[in-house]
């Protein structure tokens, strides 16, 4: 037998030692250091997956929410592993920094830019979603919930217990805790009891170091810096202690749609002064969309005024009548529901049972498969004129599978110091917008036009938003807004997009990033960077 020629055999060389050297070494290395850190009783070869697993896909795709991230060029994870001990999780950054591989952190894996799950580096998933305990204490009214857990299962525990407790989070069942809170975490009662991150009491972290931090151990930056600073910048977080507040046995909703021809654009001008002066007590969104007019078919666009109120209808009808007396809400309007079943109203879901929330893989009628967020904040009235240019943009073809929401800001909002969390967007903000633009499988091969009218729509809304900086709320997590380059991060590159996010308390962060993470272990493409 004659063998090839060397000049055959070069490129085959070079090829074995390129996949040799960047993907097979590394991560055959990283799984041999897994089982050697890992043994006994904390076995975890059960937990690994790698593509070899037939179950990879299936565990790669079942926290995956966003299925603009589920094509087939979308960069996946060399390994994944879903640890049920603390043990694993120091384990897998044990192995990761010694074989130079990127960890990625995914608790319920709702990143609108799907950076739990996404690296154009090779990289290791860590997955906390066996890491779900919820642990209710009605007497002192707190909870120890597993970053793991969802929202929709932490609400359940709650409402097992208790009918007059809550907690201050978002609306959509399935959101990650882990990331939610790491986040900021708005929701339904933001301008009564704040964020999500206001109402953390302690925490559990684990370090670069494989240390277990809680609050004292941690110090007040870095408890400081986890409350709303994004995760995936100081460690894992693996459980939080949380305050739960009182809510009434019932509480009063409406949802009240008005499309343009019934005036809607004079009511959301009206809206702008009422909405963010009204009561702690009350909540209050506008959601719009295009629709197909009932009486001529034409297409219009609706907006439904959205409200949640900590009281009775009666009240509420009495309030409505004085500030907002155009809108012309009806007793019919409203529904008195527990908390628990307004969490399933605000998801459009209807006619379900509460064991809904436990189901992490149900999406509800309302979620669009495919998206880009884009968000903004309002300072200042926008002129009619000005409304309806953004309104009238919905009526695109593209924009069928879209919704804007504006939230009404206000409340406790104007009282908690900038300077309290992270978070900075508080007094002086009438509301927030949220750009949600969807698109239906069958489009995602056009997903570019649907990206180019997110992007128009945004650059169209510049003179009336906020500017230097024009704010962006970090859980609509928006790469256009700017990212860290992930061989390099530098810190002139991440303050453009962390002043967007955080203000003046992105310094703040890069200190607390700086003292527990220096070498930058764990970062992606909008993670705080370490000043070197
Ligand atoms: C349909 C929908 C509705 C939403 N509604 C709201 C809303 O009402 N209010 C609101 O505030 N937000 C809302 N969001 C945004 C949501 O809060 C964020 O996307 C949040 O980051 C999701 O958390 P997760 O755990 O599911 O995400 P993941 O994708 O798992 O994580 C998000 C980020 O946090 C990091 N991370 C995750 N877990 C940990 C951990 N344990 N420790 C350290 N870092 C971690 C990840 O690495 C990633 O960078 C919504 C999102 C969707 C898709
Ligand atoms: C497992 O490994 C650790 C060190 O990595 C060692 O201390 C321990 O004794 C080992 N346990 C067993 C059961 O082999
Ligand atoms: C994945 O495959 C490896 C190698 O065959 C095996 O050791 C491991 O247990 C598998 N993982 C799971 C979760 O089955
Ligand atoms: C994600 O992509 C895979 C592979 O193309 C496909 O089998 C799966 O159905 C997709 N998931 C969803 C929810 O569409
Ligand atoms: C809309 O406003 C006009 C002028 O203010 C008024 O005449 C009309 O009745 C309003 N229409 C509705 C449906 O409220
Ligand atoms: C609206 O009308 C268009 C064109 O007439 C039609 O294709 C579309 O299905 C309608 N949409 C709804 C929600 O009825
Ligand atoms: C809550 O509202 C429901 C539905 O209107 C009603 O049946 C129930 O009695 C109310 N509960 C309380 C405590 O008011
Ligand atoms: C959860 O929801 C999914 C999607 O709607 C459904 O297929 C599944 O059967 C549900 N699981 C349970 C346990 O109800």
């Amino acid at each position: 037998m004659k063998s090839p020629p060397f000049s055959m055999l070069v490129p085959l060389l070079m090829a074995a030692l390129f996949s040799f050297s960047w993907a097979a070494l590394p991560h055959e290395n990283f799984l041999h250091c897994l089982s050697l850190r890992s043994n006994g009783s904390s076995s975890i070869s059960n937990l690994i997956f790698t593509r070899r697993n037939s179950s990879y896909e299936s565990v790669l795709e079942s926290r995956l929410w966003n299925l603009r991230f589920n094509s087939t060029d979308t960069p996946k994870p060399l390994v994944i592993v879903t640890p049920t001990q603390i043990s694993h999780i120091q384990a897998t950054i044990y192995c990761s920094r010694k074989h130079g591989l990127q960890t990625r952190i995914r608790s319920g894996g709702h990143d609108y830019e799907g950076l739990s799950f996404v690296a154009r580096v090779p990289f290791v998933i860590i997955d906390l979603f066996n890491f779900r305990s919820v642990d209710i204490d009605v007497e002192n009214r707190v909870a120890w919930v597993q970053s793991g857990a969802i929202l929709g299962e932490f609400y359940y525990r709650i409402a097992e217990k208790s009918t007059t407790l809550a907690f201050p989070g978002g609306v959509f069942h399935s959101i990650g805790v882990g990331g939610y809170i790491s986040g900021g975490g708005f929701g339904l009662l933001f301008r009564k009891h704040g964020t999500a991150g206001d109402n953390v009491l302690d925490a559990q972290l684990i370090d670069v170091n494989g240390r277990i931090l809680d609050r004292k151990s941690m110090g007040e930056d870095l408890f400081w810096a986890i409350r709303g600073g994004g995760g995936g910048s100081f460690g894992i977080v693996l459980a939080w202690k949380l305050r739960l507040v009182p809510v009434p046995a019932n509480v009063t909703v409406f949802t009240v749609g008005r499309t343009l021809e019934q005036n809607a654009t004079e009511l959301v001008h009206r809206w702008q002064y009422i909405a963010p002066n009204l009561p702690d007590d009350v909540y209050a969104s506008i959601q719009f969309r295009a629709m197909n007019s009932t009486q001529d078919g034409r297409k219009t666009v609706v907006a439904d005024f959205i409200a949640f109120f900590l009281g009775t209808t009666d009240e509420l009808l009495s309030l409505m009548e004085q500030r907002f007396p155009e809108l012309g809400l009806t007793k019919q309007d409203c529904t008195e529901m527990s908390w628990i079943e307004s969490i399933l109203y605000n998801n459009g879901i209807r006619n379900q049972p509460l064991e809904i929330l436990l189901n992490r893989t149900y999406r509800s009628p309302v979620n669009v498969p495919y998206y880009k967020i884009k968000s903004d904040y309002v300072k200042e009235p926008i002129s009619e004129i000005g409304l309806n240019g953004l309104l009238s943009r919905l009526t695109d073809e593209v924009a069928t599978s879209t919704v804007i929401l504006f939230f009404a800001y206000g409340g406790i909002m104007d009282r908690i110091s900038e300077h309290a969390t992270p978070f900075p967007h508080r007094a002086g903000n009438l509301y927030k917008i949220c750009y949600n633009t969807g698109w239906l499988a069958e489009d995602n091969v056009n997903s570019q036009k649907y990206l180019d009218w997110a992007r128009t729509t945004y650059s169209y809304m510049s003179p009336f938003v906020s500017k230097y900086p024009r704010e962006a709320y970090l859980n609509y997590r928006d790469l256009d807004i700017g990212s860290n380059n992930i061989h390099y991060t530098s810190y002139e590159q991440a303050h453009i997009w962390g002043r967007k996010y955080f203000k003046d308390n992105f310094d703040r962060l890069v200190h607390a990033k700086t003292k527990i993470d220096p070498q930058n272990f764990f970062r992606h493409e909008q993670s705080i960077p370490p000043l070197i």
